[in-house]
Order: structure tokens, then C-alpha cells, then sequence
């Protein structure tokens, strides 16, 4: 295989570029094709991880207030049930009531969603964000 960096033209509105420009270079991009290659990157690993039966990799980032009745406890009591799938938590006290955590998690696509999902929907979780990544030997 030709693994030389290779060239290709796109057609494409002059807003819909303006617009691109504008954000890529707000974003801290020095050219096009870097902000194009990571775009495609994202495409490929969304679309693996649709098609993914085995194993996958993500964060879930949660928010919620550590005041709420039992919320806390629920959290922990969750998070010890999937130990084996959590890899690691990130936790931070934004301010007197709110925290965030970030745990990530890694195994089976079934079980990594059912976690986002569990922890997600108990009451008092302000919000709750899955994003799922790559191990990075397919890229
Ligand atoms: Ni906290």
C-alpha cells in the first residue's frame, strides 16, 4: 500500500468554507487539512463504534449536586458495581453544591452504554454525557 500523504480537491459552498474557516481557526488550526483530518478520524471512529461488537473505550461525564437525598451514595454504590468496567474517576467540586466526574470506562460496547445509561437516569444527575473513543491501533 502507498502510504504517501495523499491530495484530493472538495467542492463546497463559499459560506459553508467561510464558516469552516472561521471555526478551525478559533479552534487553534494552522491549516485545513489537519481540522479535515481529524473530522475524519471522528467520522471513522463513530462509525466503528455503531458497527463494534467487542471492545470499546469512553469517558461518562457526569454533573450533579452532591446535596441531593442519596445521590451520592447511589453513584458510588453504582460505580462499585461496575468496577470492573471503570477504570478510572476524575472527580472536581465546581462549587459549594455542584461536582463533576469523569470516569473512564472500558469493556464490552453493551455493558460501557448500560453504565452511561444507569448512571445518567438517577435523579438528581444534572447531566450526563457518553463519548466513546478508540484504543488508537486502528488510526
Ligand atoms: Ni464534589
Amino acid at each position: 500500500m502507498d502510504n504517501r500523504i495523499q491530495r484530493f480537491g472538495v467542492s463546497i459552498e463559499p459560506e459553508l468554507l467561510k464558516k469552516f474557516d472561521a471555526l478551525i481557526e478559533h479552534k487553534g488550526y494552522s491549516n485545513r487539512s489537519e481540522a479535515i483530518r481529524d473530522l475524519i478520524r471522528d467520522y471513522l471512529v463513530e462509525a466503528a463504534w455503531q458497527n463494534t461488537k467487542g471492545l470499546a473505550v469512553g469517558t461518562v461525564t457526569l454533573v450533579y449536586n452532591h446535596h441531593q437525598h442519596e445521590l451520592a451514595d447511589k453513584l458510588t454504590e453504582l460505580q462499585h458495581h461496575y468496577h470492573d468496567q471503570i477504570i478510572s474517576v476524575l472527580h472536581v467540586h465546581l462549587d459549594a453544591h455542584n461536582c463533576l466526574e469523569v470516569l473512564v470506562v472500558k469493556g464490552l460496547r453493551e455493558s460501557i452504554l448500560e453504565i452511561a445509561d444507569r448512571l445518567g437516569s438517577i435523579k438528581g444527575v444534572k447531566h450526563c454525557k457518553f463519548v466513546i473513543t478508540t484504543t488508537g491501533e486502528d488510526l
